[in-house]
């Protein structure tokens, strides 16, 4: 980050000087006061912003794409592959690939497995399914689909993970609704959040939706900065 711009302070000839001179603005009690409301002002906005996006779950937008292609800390590629523990043949499901962060080393642990991705947006599906082609994977299955209501039938998948998007979902209960219908018996399912997402679940909150939606929380991987959790459904 870059620092900010020290204080002003105008001398007598008008010139910016380096040490306080007679007209210092930051002893100035109407500059005080401005700067004071200016302050108010900024941290408001930044509160409300924050508020705002909390309470109107909405995709990331793909012009905003950069966001998911950073590296993602504490929610590492490694953590994700040991909590979930993709085995050769499994056909799982991913919903909200984004670019496909997770998606191409999950599909390629999968040798002769599927892995299926959802998104509610055709351009992240495309963009994931050209890193693919240009990596050499060829068991990714993309469908354009809400994760409210999937395409797909009862008892389809081994298992199912989502990063960073369960709080993207309008009603995150009934996705998980959704991935406990999807998935075997004996399927798992990972969720993965990120402290600093305008969107992110909790670990109270996600283990509260769990009990409601038929899933028992059966690990955690990581802490309140970054966690991933397997959900296993209780029938
Ligand atoms: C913040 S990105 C995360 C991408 C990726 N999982 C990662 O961590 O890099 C969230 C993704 O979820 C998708 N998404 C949001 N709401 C969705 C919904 N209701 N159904 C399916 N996908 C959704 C967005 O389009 C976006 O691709």
């Amino acid at each position: 980050m870059r620092p900010g711009p020290g204080p002003i302070m105008i001398g007598p000839a008008g010139r910016h000087m380096c040490r306080p001179g007679p007209y210092d603005l930051r002893h100035h009690p109407t500059a005080m006061a401005h700067k004071r409301r200016l302050l108010t002002a900024a941290v408001g906005g930044v509160i409300g912003a924050a508020a705002w996006w909390r309470t109107h779950p909405s995709p990331c937008p793909y012009a905003q794409r950069f966001w998911v292609e950073a590296p993602h800390p504490l929610i590492t590629r490694e953590r994700l592959l040991e909590i979930l523990a993709p085995d050769p043949g499994e056909q799982l499901l991913e919903i909200g690939p984004g670019t496909g962060y997770y998606s191409l080393p999950v599909a390629e642990k999968l040798n002769g497995g599927r892995l299926f991705i959802a998104d509610v947006q055709q351009q992240m599906l495309d963009h994931t399914m050209r890193r693919a082609t240009e990596a050499g994977v060829a068991n990714i299955e993309p469908a354009r689909a809400d994760a409210q209501a999937l395409p797909y039938a009862n008892g389809t998948f081994d298992g199912a993970f989502t990063v960073t998007t369960l709080g993207e979902v309008p009603d995150p209960d009934q996705a998980l609704r959704e991935l406990a219908r999807v998935l075997r018996p004996s399927g798992r399912l990972v969720v993965g959040e990120l402290f600093g997402d305008p969107h992110m679940v909790t670990f109270g909150s996600l283990r509260a939706r769990a009990e409601r939606t038929g899933f028992g929380i059966d690990r955690r991987l990581g802490g309140p900065l970054g966690y991933f959790a397997l959900l296993r459904p209780v029938r």
